[in-house]
């Protein structure tokens, strides 16, 4: 029987290669990859995106700052964020750099669309632009702080912009996007984004610049090659020209629209009002959500170059391990909320929900097989209810977890395989198989076996979040390689009795701090 697997495609926002990637960029690819393990588990053909956003006036900047030529700093800067993908344990399918044949040739056949059908024209732009965020900055917007400098509603200082432009007819939109909201009510979330951004609609959209004169790093206007095109309108080509647009069958096709565009709440409005308008300017369909999270502080205090607080993400792993700092960052905060990184609420987490909780678990589990049944998966006698419902909870995971991450909230998703952990725990407390071991040795091998089958689901379930740690877990189940995806979650598969196991290890260890370690 041949199974259709449907697609899904999961994009991250393509990263700015002005300075070295940190944990905003670690933590929007996170998002993605462990949506993306989950489909391809789930059984999926995922299409997952990142990249690096290599063209603008800020990166101009930042090579001519470094005293390099635009294309060998972007050279250099995008390896940095490529190795971050080996680093953090991501999957994604394709990395795209804008400066890649193939991205001007989508752009520009965007752009040729969008000229055809209209809603381009030249006029010219006087106005305030912020280059720290590549972003047209409006009179109302503007912030002037106490010290006389005017200010993008980001912090970022603005200057004063006047040169021939060409304008996409944003104005035109307005009502069709309008309407694309109220019969996509799932487009933008979380809802509270969604609001903001059906207001600033509400609020009337002026036809947006896109294009600039005064620098030329950047894919060149179609016919006018004076211009380079606006960085964003740039920038957001890129989901498409991934999938081999301009080209429209294969790939594009399959996986356009895309399932999901993950971005931080910075940049919502690129891609839920200007993206949206520029595929439906240009009779293309516009993605079907756009997932907008929150952002990380550093022990409460705003992450900043000029604070000098960035956290970079190759020192959380190396502090913490991997395993931990992808769980960390999934559990921490609601999706979608803002988030502080502190190094006690870290340890707290790995400490006691990774090392205790589930670490201890199967830790006192499978050892208590190597002992006791032979390193082997023990033969239940017949289950009693206590057992039925630990089995029947460890059943019932996927489809909450499922429900959760189709709405990525991906703690709710943990603190559901976290109710199941702590059940668990109860549960071998209370029937005790140490006890067991001397008055009924069948009842404690049925024990084991219910404690080791729900070890089994967890561990399936926890590969997207912690993968590593999970696949040592399943290897000590003896889980073959195919036996590994949701398939294996199905009410009829179970530990097959008599299965040899290999001798069991902790998967999760305990954070210790370096000076208390060397004290003891
Ligand atoms: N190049 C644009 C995106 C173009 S997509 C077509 C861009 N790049 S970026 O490198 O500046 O930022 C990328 C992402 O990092 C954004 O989603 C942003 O929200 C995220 N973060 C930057 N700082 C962050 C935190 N302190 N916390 C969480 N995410 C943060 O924008």
């Amino acid at each position: 029987m041949s199974v259709s697997r449907p697609p899904f495609y999961v994009t991250t926002p393509i990263y700015y290669v002005n300075d070295k990637p940190h944990i905003g960029h670690a933590y929007t690819t996170l998002a993605c990859d462990v949506l993306a393990r989950f489909k391809r588990l789930d059984g999926f053909d995922v299409r997952f995106l990142t990249g690096t956003d290599e063209h603008g006036q800020k990166i101009e900047a930042a090579a001519r700052a470094a005293d390099m030529e635009p294309q060998a700093f972007t050279d250099r800067v995008s390896e940095s964020f490529r190795s971050l993908l080996g680093i953090m344990n991501y999957t994604p399918d394709d990395f795209i750099r804008t400066t890649e044949p193939r991205h001007k040739t989508a752009c520009q056949d965007l752009w040729n669309r969008l000229v055809e059908r209209g809603d381009i024209y030249l006029g010219s732009y006087a106005g305030w632009y912020s280059t720290p965020d590549e972003a047209f900055v409006t009179e109302t917007e503007l912030v002037t702080g106490p010290d006389g400098v005017k200010r993008a509603p980001s912090g970022a200082v603005v200057e004063w912009v006047e040169e021939p432009s060409y304008f996409f007819r944003l104005s035109r939109w307005q009502e069709p996007l309008l309407e694309f909201y109220r019969t996509h009510p799932d487009f933008i979330a979380p809802e509270s984004r969604r609001n903001e951004i059906i207001r600033f609609v509400e609020g009337g959209l002026t036809d947006l610049s896109v294009s600039r004169t005064t620098f030329s790093w950047g894919v060149p206007v179609p016919g006018d090659e004076r211009h380079v095109m606006y960085v964003w309108m740039d920038a957001l080509t890129n989901y498409i020209t991934a999938l081999g647009y301009p080209e429209q069958d294969g790939d594009y096709a399959r996986y356009w629209p895309a399932d999901i565009h993950m971005v931080g709440k910075d940049i919502v409005r690129f891609h839920a009002v200007y993206w949206p308008a520029f595929l439906l300017a240009a009779d293309l369909e516009p993605p079907k959500r756009v997932f907008a999270h929150g952002w990380w502080t550093n022990e409460g205090e705003k992450i900043s170059k000029r604070l000098g607080n960035i956290i970079d993400p190759v020192d959380l792993v190396n502090t913490y391990g991997l395993d931990a700092v992808r769980y960390f960052l999934m559990r921490e905060v609601p999706f979608g909320n803002d988030g502080d990184f502190s190094h006690r609420a870290m340890v707290g987490r790995v400490n006691s929900e990774l090392a205790n909780d589930l670490g201890n678990l199967a830790q006192r589990s499978l050892s208590m097989i190597a002992k006791n049944c032979g390193g082997q998966v023990p033969q239940p006698l017949e289950f009693t209810p206590d057992d039925e419902v630990m089995l029947g909870a460890a059943q019932a995971m996927l489809s909450a977890v499922r429900a959760a991450l189709d709405r990525q909230a991906f703690g709710e998703a943990l603190e559901t395989i976290w109710v199941v952990v702590r059940q668990a725990n109860a549960y071998i407390d209370r029937q005790a198989p140490w006890v067991l071991r001397k008055t009924d040795t069948g009842r404690m091998g049925t024990v084991l076996y219910v404690l080791a089958e729900t070890v089994r689901r967890i561990a399936i379930l926890m590969q997207p979040f912690t993968p590593n740690a999970a696949a040592r877990l399943l290897d000590q189940l003896a889980c073959k390689d195919d036996a590994r995806a949701f398939g294996a979650l199905e009410p009829s598969v179970r530990l097959v009795p008599g299965t040899e196991l290999p001798a069991p290890a902790g998967v999760f260890p305990r954070y210790v701090d370096p000076e208390s370690a060397e004290t003891k």
